[in-house]
């Protein structure tokens, strides 16, 4: 594939077909993103790679915490208090924080991300029960065959994030040369210890994010949505 088609045709996949990654495409994606650059050629990230029985099984138990999670997004302060001393698995433990409050800068443009999702889906402003389900897909991988959990070194700090973020487009775009379609996903760095149970995590590795990946339900309406993107010269700098 050109390599301005595969970057054109990415986007992010949010419904997968039934079809499994065949092993040997898992394993040329991942040395693909082995070419990346990074700070000092340290390479400081690791990968989980979910498949069959493990991916169920995660599947199943970050469904289960999010199910939980999101009541006690809404509840008051002394049901999260009591939540937390009795070490609610709904509850996120993650290693990074998720945003809470957005720089008022860039709150537009989630906002707007997020509203044309909706808006492709049909899901109304006041359709919780549709914007949790929609939420809720995350943690099933939008049915994907695969899972990718990126971990970075805690020792390079902001870093190992930025070479993380290199890797994972190299294999978002080499997924694309394969025919696969992808998801990146900070919802999956909500919750560590299911990832505990399956992998071997050194303790110096934190969980950045997570990465859906599979054959693209090219049918499914949410696969249409390609949110816009600001012109390059609103991501430049004015000069003095
Ligand atoms: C680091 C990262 C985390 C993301 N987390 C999520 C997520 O949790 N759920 C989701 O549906 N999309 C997630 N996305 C996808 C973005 O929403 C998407 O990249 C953005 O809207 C631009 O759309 P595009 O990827 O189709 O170009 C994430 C993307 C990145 C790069």
């Amino acid at each position: 594939m050109e390599f301005v088609d595969a970057l054109n045709a990415r986007h992010s996949v949010r419904a997968f077909r039934d079809r499994p990654v065949p092993g040997p495409v898992l394993e040329r994606l991942l040395a693909r993103g082995a070419t990346s650059p990074s700070w000092s050629n340290t390479q400081p990230y690791q990968i989980a790679v979910a498949t069959g029985p493990v991916l169920e099984a995660l599947r199943d138990d970050l469904s289960r915490r999010f199910e939980r999670l999101a009541p006690l997004q809404r509840a008051p302060a002394w049901k999260k208090a009591l939540a937390a001393l009795r070490r609610d698995p709904g509850l996120p433990d993650g290693d990074f924080r998720p945003v809470q409050r957005y720089p008022d800068d860039l709150q537009p443009r989630r906002v707007a991300t997020g509203r044309g999702l909706y808006r492709m889906l049909g899901i109304g402003r006041d359709d919780h029960r549709a914007r949790h389900q929609q939420m809720a897909a995350n943690f099933r991988f939008f049915g994907a065959p695969a899972a990718l959990f990126l971990f970075v070194h805690r020792g390079l700090g902001v870093y190992s994030v930025l070479d993380a973020g290199i890797f994972l487009q190299t294999l978002m775009l080499a997924a694309v040369d394969e025919g696969l379609g992808s998801c990146a996903q900070g919802a999956l760095g909500l919750w560590r210890s299911p990832l505990e149970r399956h992998f071997e995590i050194p303790a110096d590795y934190q969980l950045l994010c997570g990465l859906s990946l599979g054959y693209p339900d090219t049918d499914a309406t949410v696969n249409r949505f390609h949110p816009d993107k600001l012109p390059a010269d609103a991501l430049t700098l004015a000069r003095r």
